[in-house]
C-alpha cells in the first residue's frame, strides 16, 4: 500500500451560475480514508465535487486546494487529474469519438515512464470490468456513448481502478446502479482505500453504499456549509431522521 499523500480543502468558496453555492467547506482527507457527504439536495455538494476538480462552470472565490501541499485551486482539470485527484461525475457525459481504451492509455502515459504497455493495459482494464460487472464489449466504445445511466456509473469506477489516482471524489457513484452493482462497486472502491491507499471523497445519499465502503467520517452539508460531521453511524441517522434538524446556516 502507498500512503502519505493528503489533500487538505481549505475555507472553500465557489459560485455557479452567479450565486455562492460553496460557502466555506474544510476538509481534510488522507491516504486511505474515506469520508463520506451527505446532505438535501440543492446542498453544493456536485459543485463541491466540481471546485474540487476544476470543472469550467464553477469559481472558486476563496480558499484552497492543497494535494500534498500543492495548490490545484487556479490549475485546469487535466492538471489537478496528472496531479492525482479523480472526480466521477453525478451525470457522466458522453464523449463521442473519444475511445476508452485509447483515453486510458494517454491519461496513463504521463503517470509512468511512457505509453503503458498494451497487452498490460487490455488485461487491466478486462480486471476493472469483471470486478465491477462491466461489459467487456464497452472497452472500445466511444466514452458513455449509448450507455445505460448504470453502465456509465460501473464506466466511472473502472477508470478509477485502471487509473489508481491517490484521490478520488465519486458524486453519487451509487444513483442509478443496481442493488448487485452498488455492492460490487462498494467492494471495489473499498479495496483500493487499501490496495494504493485511495482516499475517497464520496457524495451519496444511501448509507446502502456504506454497507460495503467503510466510511471513516461522514459530513453534512446544508447550504454549502458543513454543518455536523461524524462517523458512520451519522449516515444511519440521517436516513431515518432526514435533515429536519440541521437549519440552514446562516
Ligand atoms: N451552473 C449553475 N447555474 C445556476 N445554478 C446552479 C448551477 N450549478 C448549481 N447551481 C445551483 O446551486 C445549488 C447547488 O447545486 P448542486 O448541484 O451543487 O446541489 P447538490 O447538493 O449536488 O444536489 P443533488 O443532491 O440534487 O445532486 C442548486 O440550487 C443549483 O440550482
Ligand atoms: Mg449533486
Amino acid at each position: 500500500m502507498t500512503d502519505g499523500h493528503l489533500l487538505e480543502v481549505e475555507n472553500l468558496h465557489a459560485t455557479a451560475g452567479g450565486g455562492e453555492v460553496v460557502r466555506g467547506v474544510d476538509l481534510t482527507v488522507r491516504s486511505g480514508e474515506v469520508h463520506v457527504i451527505m446532505g438535501p439536495n440543492g446542498s453544493g455538494k456536485s459543485t463541491l465535487a466540481h471546485a474540487l476538480m476544476g470543472r469550467p462552470g464553477t469559481t472558486v472565490t476563496e480558499g484552497s486546494v492543497r494535494l500534498d501541499g500543492v495548490e490545484l485551486v487556479g490549475l485546469p482539470a487535466w492538471r489537478r487529474a496528472r496531479a492525482g485527484l479523480f472526480l466521477a461525475l453525478q451525470q457522466p457525459i458522453e464523449v463521442p469519438g473519444v475511445l476508452l481504451d485509447a483515453t486510458m492509455a494517454e491519461a496513463l502515459a504521463p503517470l509512468g515512464a511512457g505509453p503503458p504497455d498494451r497487452g498490460a493495459l487490455s488485461d487491466r482494464l478486462r480486471q476493472e470490468a469483471a470486478a465491477i460487472g462491466f461489459d467487456e464489449r464497452f472497452l472500445s466504445r466511444a466514452l458513455n456513448v449509448d450507455l445505460s445511466g448504470g453502465e456509465r456509473k460501473r464506466n466511472e469506477v473502472l477508470q478509477l481502478g485502471v487509473l489508481r489516482p491517490p484521490f478520488c471524489v465519486l458524486d453519487e457513484i451509487d444513483s442509478g446502479l443496481d442493488v448487485d452493482a452498488v455492492r460490487a462497486v462498494a467492494r471495489r472502491i473499498e479495496s483500493a482505500t487499501g490496495e494504493w491507499g485511495l482516499g475517497v471523497v464520496a457524495v451519496t445519499h444511501f448509507h446502502r453504499l456504506l454497507r460495503e465502503l467503510r466510511a471513516d467520517h461522514v459530513h453534512v452539508l446544508v447550504a454549502g456549509k458543513v454543518v455536523a460531521s461524524g462517523g458512520p453511524e451519522l449516515a444511519e441517522e440521517l436516513e431515518h431522521t432526514g435533515y429536519a434538524a440541521y437549519a440552514s446556516p446562516t
